[in-house]
C-alpha cells in the first residue's frame, strides 16, 4: 500500500470549496474532511448536507472524519452518501463495532480516531473491524495548532500491533503535519497524512502537497516498519 496524502479542506476557503479542491486534485489521494458539531468539539463546520454536495463536485474520494457527538446515528449517512472512508471517534461512540459494520456494509472504509488522551487500548479489540487508525496529533476542533510529538508512541505502538496481527490496516495522522514534522510520523509507523495549514496555507497548495509526499516517502523507506527495510 502507498502512502496517503489528504489535504484537510478545514484550512481552504468555504466560500469557493469545490474550487480550492481542484487546486490539489491532481496530487491528493483523498480529501479530508472535517465535520465539527460544537458539542464533542467547540467548533461548528459543515454536515451531511453540504458534504453530499461536495461529493457530487469533487472526483478525488472524501475523507470525513467525524468529530461528533452520537457517530453511531450520524456517520452511516456519510457512507451512505458516498464518502471513501468515515472516521468517527472512539471517545463519543456507543457501539463502535455495529458502527464499523454500518459503515462497511455502505461501502466506505469505516475508521477510528482517538484524541491526544485516550490510549491505543481503547481501540484495539476494535482492529480487526477497521481499515484505518487515525492518531490525533493535537486536540481535534481547529487547524493551525502545534504538533504534539508524544502522540507518535501511539503510532509506534498500533503499527507494532498490526505487523504482529497481520492486519491491513492504515496508521493516520491529523494536526499539526507539515514539511518539519511528516518524517517523524512515517519513520513512527504512520501511512496517511492529513495536512491543513501546511497545504492551504502556502500559495501553492499542490506544491505543498508534492513535497509532503516525498518526504513521508523518504522517511517511510528508511523506516523500521517498511517492507523496504
Ligand atoms: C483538527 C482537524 C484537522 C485540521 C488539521 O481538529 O481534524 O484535520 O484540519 O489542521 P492542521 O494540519 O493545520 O493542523
Ligand atoms: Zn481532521
Amino acid at each position: 500500500m502507498g502512502l496517503i496524502i489528504a489535504p484537510s479542506i478545514l484550512s481552504a476557503n468555504f466560500g469557493r470549496l469545490v474550487e480550492d479542491c481542484e487546486r490539489v486534485a491532481s496530487v491528493a489521494d483523498w480529501l479530508h474532511v472535517d465535520v465539527m458539531d460544537n458539542h464533542f468539539v467547540p467548533n461548528l463546520t459543515i454536515g451531511l448536507p453540504v458534504v453530499a454536495d461536495l461529493l457530487a463536485q469533487v472526483s478525488t474520494e472524501v475523507d470525513c472524519h467525524l468529530m461528533i457527538d452520537d457517530p453511531d446515528r450520524w456517520a452511516p449517512g456519510y457512507a451512505e452518501a458516498g464518502a471513501a472512508s468515515v472516521t468517527f471517534h472512539i471517545e463519543a461512540a456507543r457501539d463502535a463495532r455495529t458502527l464499523c459494520r454500518a459503515l462497511r456494509s455502505h461501502g466506505a472504509r469505516a475508521a477510528v480516531a482517538i484524541k491526544p488522551g485516550t490510549p491505543v487500548s481503547a481501540v484495539r479489540g476494535l482492529l480487526r473491524e477497521v481499515d484505518m487508525v487515525l492518531v490525533m496529533t493535537v486536540e481535534p476542533g481547529f487547524g493551525g495548532q502545534a504538533f504534539m510529538g508524544e502522540c507518535l508512541e501511539k503510532v509506534r505502538e498500533l503499527r507494532t500491533h498490526a505487523r504482529s496481527g497481520g492486519l491491513d490496516i492504515r496508521i493516520q495522522v491529523d494536526g499539526g503535519v507539515s514539511a518539519a514534522t511528516i518524517e517523524r510520523c512515517a519513520d513512527a509507523g504512520a501511512d496517511a497524512f492529513v495536512a491543513g495549514s501546511a497545504v492551504y496555507g502556502t500559495a501553492d497548495p499542490a506544491a505543498a502537497v508534492t513535497q509532503l509526499r516525498v518526504l513521508a516517502e523518504g522517511a517511510a523507506g528508511r523506516a523500521w516498519w517498511s517492507d523496504r527495510c
